[in-house]
């Protein structure tokens, strides 16, 4: 599998730390020292379906590549718009790629790595000769915006990337899950009761998260699974051009870079204009990472993804 074009779409409101601290009880200088995060965009018009379109289109014009040609369209997200049809069917309609396979999957904030896997899992088995791989999150609909501890983390956007048979450029592939302490990252969000159970339906529940417990997994796994997957590639940490993680935090992102012992000229970032979001984070920065004519032919290039399930997700790429 190769990625053989990018694209992304963000919201046009921009919301600052400072507006932030107009409607509640934070400031710039807490968001920005503990985060990096100094602004986020956050759909107002826009919604899941409608970035992840435009996200779509730009990948497909990037890649030379007519909807039709798309034989398989995998979504990762936990906002789509609805639930069925889901976000991945809604894309294929709206961008007409009418001989495309289409599902969505909801692998958190690692979800685009998971992506990245089945499609490649695809295309090995010859189930699959180009397929489009979407990111797209509209979190600010999740958030208890009562809740100044999570709600200033995230935004919203949408990435994607077509990837094609064409070349094996896929290195090393790693995947995890510990569901036993998924409860840190959560969110219900659903009716709980129906006319049998004798339950009341309880309220709708928001994103709730444990974030020191969140901040030890992070900086204890991404690294282990980068590393597991540059032994799988027998690449050594030296050689990767470029690290492009899930942007969750500044500060777990410069804890990776010390752990793999590299320079954070190699880590691009976007959250200080983005924040986390979840599963478009790493599509998006990719995506501004290859129009800033970063990566040159060959290079070696890492993505790295973490989240809530808890999942996370490491692959190396030769561009
Ligand atoms: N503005 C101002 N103060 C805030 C605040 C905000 N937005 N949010 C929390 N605080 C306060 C808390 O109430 C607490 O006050 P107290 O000491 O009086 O009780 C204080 O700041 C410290 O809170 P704490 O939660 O201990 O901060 P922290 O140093 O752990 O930083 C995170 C919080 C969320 C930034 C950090 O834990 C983190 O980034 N974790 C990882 C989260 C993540 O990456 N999630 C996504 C994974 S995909």
């Amino acid at each position: 599998m190769k990625i053989i074009g990018t694209g992304s779409c963000l919201p046009e409101r921009i919301v600052t730390n400072q507006d932030l601290a107009e409607i509640m009880d934070t400031s710039d200088e807490w968001i920005s020292t503990r985060t990096g995060i100094r602004k986020r965009h956050i759909a107002t018009e826009e919604t899941t379906t409608s970035m992840s379109v435009v996200a779509a289109k730009r990948a497909l014009e990037d890649a030379g590549v007519k909807p039709e040609e798309l034989d398989l369209i995998i979504a990762a997200t936990v906002s789509s718009d609805q639930i069925i049809p889901m976000l991945s069917a809604q894309v294929q309609a709206e961008i007409g790629a009418d001989n495309a396979v289409a599902f969505d999957i909801n692998a958190a904030c690692s979800g685009f790595l998971f992506d990245m896997a089945i499609a490649d899992a695809y295309m090995k088995a010859g189930g699959s000769k180009k397929a489009l791989l979407i990111g797209a999150e509209t979190l600010s609909k999740l958030m208890d915006w009562n809740d100044r501890s999570s709600c200033v983390l995230f935004g919203d956007g949408a990435g994607a990337v077509v990837v094609s048979d064409e070349e094996d450029c896929v290195l090393g592939m790693v995947q995890g899950a510990k569901g036993k302490d998924g409860m840190v990252l959560s969110c219900v969000n659903r009716n709980t009761s129906n006319p049998f159970s004798g339950k009341e339906p309880a309220p709708l529940s928001y994103v709730h998260m444990e974030g020191q417990a969140v901040y030890k997994f992070a900086v204890k796994t991404v690294p282990a699974a980068i590393n597991e997957a540059l032994e799988q590639a027998g690449v050594a940490a030296d050689e990767v051009s470029y690290y492009i993680l899930h942007q969750a935090n500044l500060r777990i992102i410069e804890s990776v870079a010390k752990r793999l012992d590299q320079p954070m000229e190699k880590f691009p970032t976007n959250i200080q204009d983005c924040g986390n979001i979840s599963a478009a984070s790493v599509p998006i920065l990719l995506d501004k990472v290859c129009k800033d004519g970063m990566i040159k032919a060959r290079d070696k290039i890492v993505l790295a993804g973490f989240g809530a399930g808890l999942t996370w997700g490491a692959c190396v790429l030769s561009w």
